[in-house]
């Protein structure tokens, strides 16, 4: 048995021992998305912790989605394998500097995307993803402004969809926003013909270049039912995998070699097997933060 093999197996075995789902997002490494019980885009995943009856939920993803899963599942154990799998997005807001914010506003609607810590999401109104996000903004009152934070990416591409201004926060995904029109008409010249599927989290300039912008979920659909056979995708590389897997026979590209994000490949199997044997590390939320928290990721979710 090789050495990955054998680590496959031990947790498998852990993994029934502990009553454990394993929930990987799309930009985890191969290898933990083929063991995985689910893999998803962020919305998918948060309607998997909300809903399992496993007792142990170990997300191969970053912090802010194990802590979703923790604020909609707080009977649960929640299990990030690497405790220092960040996102350097989420970072960019922290609670006090909303609470300033919203203050100076005079108390407009906060929209939080789901890449944001727990006390983002207490301060917040609603959560979305980029999934959801035109949903989610079109169900907001009129009369009200709005805050959205902490992607100006992903809060520039809905204001263009749904025609609403909003105050949009100064963060951004490091990886997504690195991605130049010069890169993608590079891609498109090295693959003639091939469709350019965009995340909403690049740039403006960027998604005006695409065929289609769409979340990772959205993507995948697209490309199975698209009768074209060439992509170029933008966005983490970790998609390309399930996008070979679930439509064989199409030819997928990256549109750069640097859409790689470290903290996505931060969970190996063996910090899998370690997870499992020890329950380590934990991810929970206190009280006064989840009730809070929850009624944002609540109503993003309402929402279907
Ligand atoms: P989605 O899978 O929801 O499109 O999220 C992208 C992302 O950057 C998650 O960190
Ligand atoms: Fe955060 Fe971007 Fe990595 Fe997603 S890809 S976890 S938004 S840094």
């Amino acid at each position: 048995m090789t050495a990955s093999l054998e680590l496959v197996t031990q947790i498998q075995d852990l993994k029934q021992k502990r009553k454990a789902i394993l929930l990987s997002h799309y930009y985890q490494r191969p290898e933990i998305q083929d063991l995985a019980d689910f893999v998803g885009d962020s919305l998918e995943l948060s309607r998997q912790a909300a809903e399992t009856d496993a007792e142990v939920i170990v997300f191969c993803g970053v912090h802010f989605m194990a802590e979703s899963a923790a604020i909609l599942s707080p009977d649960k154990l929640v299990i990030l394998p690497d405790a220092d799998a960040g996102c350097p997005m989420a970072d960019m807001v922290n609670a006090t500097s909303l609470k300033e914010e919203k203050a100076r506003l005079g108390n407009p609607v906060v929209v939080s995307y789901v890449n944001t810590s727990a006390e983002v999401k207490a301060e917040s109104d609603i959560c979305c993803t980029s999934a959801n996000v035109i949903r989610v903004i079109g169900s907001l009152p009129r009369d009200r402004e709005i805050l959205f934070v902490p992607d100006q990416n992903l809060g520039r591409f809905a204001e263009r969809k749904t025609g609403r201004k909003m105050h949009l926060w100064p963060g951004f995904c490091c990886i997504h926003d690195q991605l130049t029109v010069d890169d993608v008409l590079k891609a498109k010249e090295s693959h003639l013909g091939a469709l350019l599927l965009v995340h909403p989290e690049c740039r403006s300039d960027v998604i005006d270049q695409a065929d289609y912008v769409a979340s990772t979920s959205g993507m995948l659909r697209y490309a199975c039912s698209s009768p074209a056979k060439e992509f170029i995708v933008a966005t983490e590389e970790g998609l390309l995998h399930q996008l070979s897997r679930q439509c064989p026979g199409k030819a997928f590209h990256t549109a750069s070699s640097g859409l790689v994000c470290g903290n996505m490949k931060l969970t190996t199997l063996e910090k899998l097997v370690q997870a499992l044997e020890t329950l380590e590390p934990r991810v929970s939320v206190a009280p006064y933060i989840r009730e809070r928290a929850l009624l944002a990721l609540e109503r993003m979710l309402a929402l279907a």
